[in-house]
């Protein structure tokens, strides 16, 4: 087989990058190797997020850069995949002459063969098509990583006013259990430890499909799958956390004590302008039968500032929102029209200034919170899967406690791939830092 190289950049979320690790295995299988330098590149694939506007603009800006290597090397073929190709399709080979190729996120597996086609006949080919089923080769390749990312379900069928997933990954659909857990022991197989299932509403799993498991089930299943240390799901929809799931956390050993419940907006008003079907306090509720149930639960959200309409009362809300929850981190976005929902098409935008101090407010709220969770840790013993030499100090470790913060602390490099435990010696908002407890 000849050698060949492929060059892949993936903006977004997890989705995104797990889609990049499903296309560089299929295209191993196809004997492209990859490089981290376009220019060695037979193959650019650029793996987009159209999520907020700044995302999208970013991929533009990327894609101009490459435009000139078509010249040096006139085999190059350049793709563009992810949700700004989804969303824009055809129209993106119009608007970039130099593309040859375009595809949804429903057809990372057609790549091998779409590629395959341009370099065998020429031409530029887009395909966007939605399938109601997530496809299955069957073939997962172990390939040893310690952390892996399972999909178990794409797309969205809620509608919030403000977000583009549900045009550009389409309706929800669940993907069968059976293949998941196969999924699963092949990776424990070949040596992973933690797996994260992904879903853009991940606990609805199983809801569409009658007879299916639900995701507390499907947990169970993989708590019985040997190998697997960990288990993490992401991302939750407040309307879809059941007491069974929530009695999930503290029961199974391996699912991590965390969870990532988006909350979006603390009034009322907004929420329901938002279209999100919860109210504060039905969130609330939630938050409190999760603690109820497990005590070190840590808490991050996703939380939106300026959505049209936004008071300062409104914001007010949000800000006591986190007062009452403490997040342990949070993702918070400033709002960004987007083409299709109709939040784009709301009066009373939010002028960037004004959204720019709130975001200035809620950043330090949330950072005296963050410290103070996170000095609440000094002096516990934490399990710690380690993952790697620190990036910023090489005599130290590098790795995750359960409750999903960074921890770093000096210790031999055969922990590295193992659990360990590790006393907290030093709290940072963002980082733990420890010494190496070794088993009696
Ligand atoms: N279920 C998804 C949510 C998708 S988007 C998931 O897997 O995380 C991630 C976050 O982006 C959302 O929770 C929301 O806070 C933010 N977001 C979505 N649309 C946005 C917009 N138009 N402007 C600003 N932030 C947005
Ligand atoms: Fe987006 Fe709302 Fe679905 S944030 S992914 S439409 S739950």
């Amino acid at each position: 087989m000849d050698e060949k190289r492929c060059y892949i950049k993936t903006f977004g979320c997890q989705m995104n990058e797990q889609d990049t690790v499903r296309l560089t295995q299929l295209l191993g299988r196809d004997g492209y190797r990859p490089t981290e330098d376009p220019e060695q590149a037979d193959v650019i694939l650029v793996i987009t997020c159209s999520i907020r506007e700044k995302a999208e603009n970013k991929v533009y800006s990327l894609l101009g850069r490459f435009q000139p290597l078509k010249r040096k090397h006139p085999g190059l073929v350049i793709g563009v995949g992810g949700c700004v190709a989804q969303q824009e399709g055809e129209r993106l080979l119009q608007k970039a002459p130099y593309l040859d190729l375009v595809f949804g996120t429903h057809n990372v597996h057609k790549v091998p063969a779409l590629l395959a086609e341009i370099r065998r006949h020429g031409g530029r080919l887009a395909e966007t098509r939605f399938y109601d089923e997530i496809p299955t080769d069957g073939l997962f390749d172990a390939d040893g990583r310690l952390k892996a990312y399972v999909t178990i379900m794409q797309g969205c069928d809620y509608r919030c006013s403000f977000c583009v997933v549900p045009f550009t990954r389409g309706p929800e659909v669940s993907r069968r259990s059976d293949d998941v857990l196969a999924e699963v022991r092949a990776l424990a197989a070949g040596g992973t430890k933690e797996v994260t299932l992904l879903g853009q509403t991940v606990n609805s799993y199983g809801k569409k499909a009658p007879g299916e498991l639900t995701l507390t089930r499907l947990l169970e299943a993989i708590e019985a799958v040997d190998g697997i240390e960990r288990i993490r799901f992401t991302t939750s929809h407040p309307n879809d956390l059941t007491d069974e799931l929530i009695g999930a956390f503290g029961r199974l050993s391996k699912l991590c004590e965390h969870l990532h419940l988006p909350v979006q907006a603390g009034s009322d008003r907004v929420l329901a302008r938002m279209r999100r079907p919860y109210t504060r306090e039905a969130y609330l509720d939630k938050v409190r039968r999760l603690r109820t149930r497990c005590p070190e639960i840590a808490l991050s959200a996703d939380l939106i500032i300026g959505f049209p309409g936004e008071t300062d009362e409104d914001f007010g809300q949000t800000l006591d929102l986190l007062r009452q929850v403490r997040y342990d981190s949070l993702f918070a976005f400033r709002y960004s029209r987007r083409p299709n929902t109709d939040a784009a098409e709301l009066p009373d935008q939010v002028p960037d200034e004004l959204k720019a101090a709130r975001h200035q407010a809620l950043l330090d709220l949330q950072r005296g919170i963050a410290e103070e969770r996170a000095r609440a840790q000094l002096g516990t013993v934490q399990e710690v899967l380690v993952e790697g030499p620190s990036p910023g100090d090489a005599l130290k470790l590098t790795g995750r406690t359960r409750t999903n913060r960074i921890v770093h602390f000096p210790g031999p490099p055969h922990l590295i791939g193992h659990l360990a435990r590790v006393r907290i010696t030093q709290a940072l908002a963002h980082s733990l830092t420890g010494e190496w407890v070794p088993s009696a």
